[in-house]
């Protein structure tokens, strides 16, 4: 379907009814009513699909999931799925693609790398040179057995590519430990599972060849050989919006205190895409704040510059998922949103949750960098304040129109707030 079709499709998308957001996701993503039903939560996961996922279930945990709207990633227009239980994020980041899209700014994406890591640990090294050398001669070999340990991904046309040797002097001031990375390509899976066991395989081998013990033997998520990177460029734009994005920016490279908000921004854009597809989120968010840190100082995973006529925004960091593997493609709701995307691997897919992030940290920084957080972020929260004052479903739109007004007026809202107004309602309308 054409740009053109793609921008009706959108239009009052957040305004229209449920149903009928609904039936022009399914035009646009050729989904079916079984997929629709999933959707809305019917069979979204069966109980008898958890039971196989973890362990002591006694139930499963909805969470709202929309889409992301106005997204063109690399020429290509794209509905996003996010699951996600916090106000604002989707608008946020519909509204900044809206933006980004009326000035014709670009959003490009890439992957550099694609190499997992395995870590091997010799805790003790009495001669670390020679126990490298040592390794070093039989290194084909490891790396044939290590490969002979994941032969299905081998043939899919990864597996282990590489083993690095790292000496790390031991905190403890008692001598050195040496570290072996396995450096693996884990085609379209994350990878976890595969690496560590290939990791616990080479073991034996290992302990045989330095006559060392070998430690843990895991996967280190600080994949900083397989990253993620999201461009985006716009022209046009008034200057004092774009020198206070790059100010902004400046702000968390001086300071951790705002980094780590900064980055939380940028996950906000990220993590409900990983929600959505199955991924594992704790991973990437470990991943993403070590590389925020490899410098010694916790730095953002994004930077903004502007010449005064240019706004150029920077997203690097590893982004390890997987579109196979784990459970991507056994929770119904995760193979829908690959569907949704119209994604056909793990790149494709870290490459989207890359220029989703980036987005959403522009939409955070416009925001501060100009009327603030909280006038559009309450607005949309004043539902949950109705909510949770105990509005019933009548009383809802009054309220929350009511709470519009407050917050415009006194510039914030409260629950206490919330329910001093509903029952001033209640009282004016019995
Ligand atoms: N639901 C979904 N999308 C919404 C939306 C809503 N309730 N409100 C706005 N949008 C998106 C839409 O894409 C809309 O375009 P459309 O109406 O053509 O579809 C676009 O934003 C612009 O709408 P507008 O009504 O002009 O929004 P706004 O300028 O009043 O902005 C926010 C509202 C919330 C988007 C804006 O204040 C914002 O981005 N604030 C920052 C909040 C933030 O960063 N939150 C992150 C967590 S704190």
């Amino acid at each position: 379907m054409s740009k053109e079709r793609f921008e009706e499709l959108l239009t009052e998308f957040h305004r229209i009814p449920f149903e009928e957001r609904q039936a022009r996701l399914a035009k646009w993503c050729d989904l079916d009513p079984q997929e629709l039903q999933i959707l809305k939560g019917v069979n979204a996961l069966p109980v008898e699909t958890a039971e196989h996922f973890i362990e002591n279930v006694v139930g499963v945990f909805p969470i709202p999931m929309g889409v992301a709207t106005y997204f063109n990633i690399d020429g290509r227009d794209v509905f996003i799925p996010m699951a996600v239980e916090e106000t604002s994020i989707i608008a946020a980041v519909s509204s900044t693609a809206k933006w980004l899209r009326k000035m014709n700014g670009k959003i490009t994406t890439e992957t550099r790398g694609n190499l997992i890591i395995g870590q091997i640990q010799i805790p003790r090294v009495g001669d670390v040179e020679s126990a490298v050398q040592s390794l070093m001669a039989r290194k084909i070999e490891l790396i044939e057995q290590g490969n002979s340990i994941v032969p299905g991904l081998v043939a899919r046309g990864g597996g282990v590519r590489d083993l690095l040797f790292r000496c790390l002097p031991r905190e403890d001031g008692t001598g050195s430990m040496l570290v072996i990375h396995v450096m693996c390509d884990p085609c379209d899976a994350m990878g976890a599972n595969l690496i560590n066991q290939v990791c616990e395989g080479l073991k034996p081998e290992i302990e045989a060849i330095t006559n060392e013990k070998v430690g843990l033997c895991i996967l280190s998520n600080l994949v900083d050989g397989k990253l993620a990177y999201a461009k985006v460029e716009i022209e046009g734009i008034d200057p004092e919006v774009g020198y206070g994005i790059q100010e902004a920016t400046q702000f968390a490279k001086s300071d951790p205190y705002r980094a780590a908000t900064h980055n939380k921004g940028v996950l906000n854009g990220i993590d409900p895409i990983l929600i959505a597809t199955g991924n594992d989120w704790r991973a990437v968010e470990a991943g993403i704040h070590a590389y925020a840190a490899r410098s010694g100082s916790y730095q953002p995973v994004t930077d903004w510059k502007f010449d005064g006529k240019k706004l150029v925004g920077e997203f690097l960091a590893p982004l390890a998922v997987g579109t196979v593997g784990g459970v991507t493609m056994l929770h119904p709701t995760a193979r829908l949103s690959l569907k949704i995307m119209g994604v056909q691997n793990a790149d494709g897919l870290a490459r989207i949750a890359a220029a989703a992030g980036l987005v959403q940290n522009l939409g955070a920084l416009k925001a501060l960098a100009t009327v603030g957080i909280v006038k559009g972020h309450m607005r949309l929260h004043a539902a949950n304040l109705a909510m949770a004052a105990g509005a019933s479903e009548d009383e809802l739109p009054r309220l929350k129109e009511e709470l519009s007004f407050v917050l415009t007026r006194e510039k914030r809202i409260s629950l206490s707030r919330a329910k001093e107004i509903l029952e001033v309602i209640r009282s004016t309308t019995h």
